[in-house]
């Protein structure tokens, strides 16, 4: 079974040291868990982040990178920056940078090419608006996102990359899609990408959900065969919230290991 994703987003939340607390805290109460776990951070405390996971199964993320080598781009940091400070990671296209700053799915493309050039995984971010939503345009929307964000990528590129389906009306409201919500839209994006690649690839793509997850609704999210891990905001800023919701996945892999080893005894 491939490892479960669980990353936090921290958004423009946390200085340095409260980074550096964060982990002192956060570590011991997830050092057993099988999850690939991610934290993103802000620009200027990756490499305090980096130094501080160095001995644990956390690794660090950053959250926005420019699509150009090097150059006058004032306040910008590109991929090259972030892997010379430890990242190994990085969130493209998420939907406040769409909305505050314009990206659109073009420049996410340059961004993931770049990424994935220098090095890092990139979690792409794409999910409608409620907008969207009410006109029954989720497909047209997910199609289009997929198809423009990931324009020239090869098939041997996507094990590098996550994708993360984030209806933007479930981000920070408290409303989080339902499982039956997610499920359908995470089976719509793999058939998407079985058309853009193949049946095969598509689903060893990692698809993962995000939006007004906590630790009760992560629960059931955690059971959905197809989902192949959570990307959290607000509940990721607590150690102990983020923690459970981490606990969820290992508990969930702990009860289905039980009832394959039921069903072999059966035999
Ligand atoms: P919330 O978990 O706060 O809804 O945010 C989700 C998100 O935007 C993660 O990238």
């Amino acid at each position: 079974m491939p490892k479960k994703y669980v990353i936090a987003n921290f958004k423009m939340n946390k200085t340095d040291s409260e980074v550096a607390k964060y982990i002192d805290e956060f570590k011991p109460l997830i050092e057993k868990s099988s999850c690939q776990i991610v934290l993103s951070v802000p620009y200027v405390s990756i490499k305090t982040a980096v130094e501080k996971v160095s001995d644990s199964n956390i690794t660090i993320a950053g959250q926005n990178l420019n699509e150009n080598d090097f150059g006058a781009f004032t306040g910008e940091v590109n991929a090259e920056m972030l892997t010379a400070v430890g990242a190994q990671a990085c969130i493209v296209g998420h939907s406040e940078r769409r909305s505050k700053f314009n990206e659109t799915d073009e420049l996410i493309n340059k961004k993931i090419m770049k990424g994935l050039r220098d090095g890092l995984i990139c979690v792409l971010c794409i999910g409608e608006t409620l907008f969207d939503k009410k006109n029954q345009k989720t497909e047209q929307v997910l199609k289009q996102q997929i198809t423009k964000c990931l324009n020239s990528i090869y098939a041997n590129e996507l094990n590098h990359i996550v994708i993360a389906y984030e209806p933007v009306w479930a981000i920070g409201t408290g409303i989080s899609a339902t499982t039956d919500e997610i499920a359908q839209a995470i089976s719509l994006i793999r058939k998407m990408l079985s058309n853009l690649y193949d049946a095969d690839i598509a689903s060893k793509v990692a698809i993962v959900y995000g939006g007004s997850i906590n630790e009760e609704n992560i629960k059931d999210i955690a059971r959905l065969d197809d989902v192949d891990g959570v990307l959290v905001g607000g509940a990721s800023l607590d150690p102990m919230s983020f923690s459970k919701i981490v606990l969820a996945f290992d508990d969930e892999e702990r009860t289905n290991d039980k009832k394959t080893k039921k069903r072999v005894l059966k035999k």
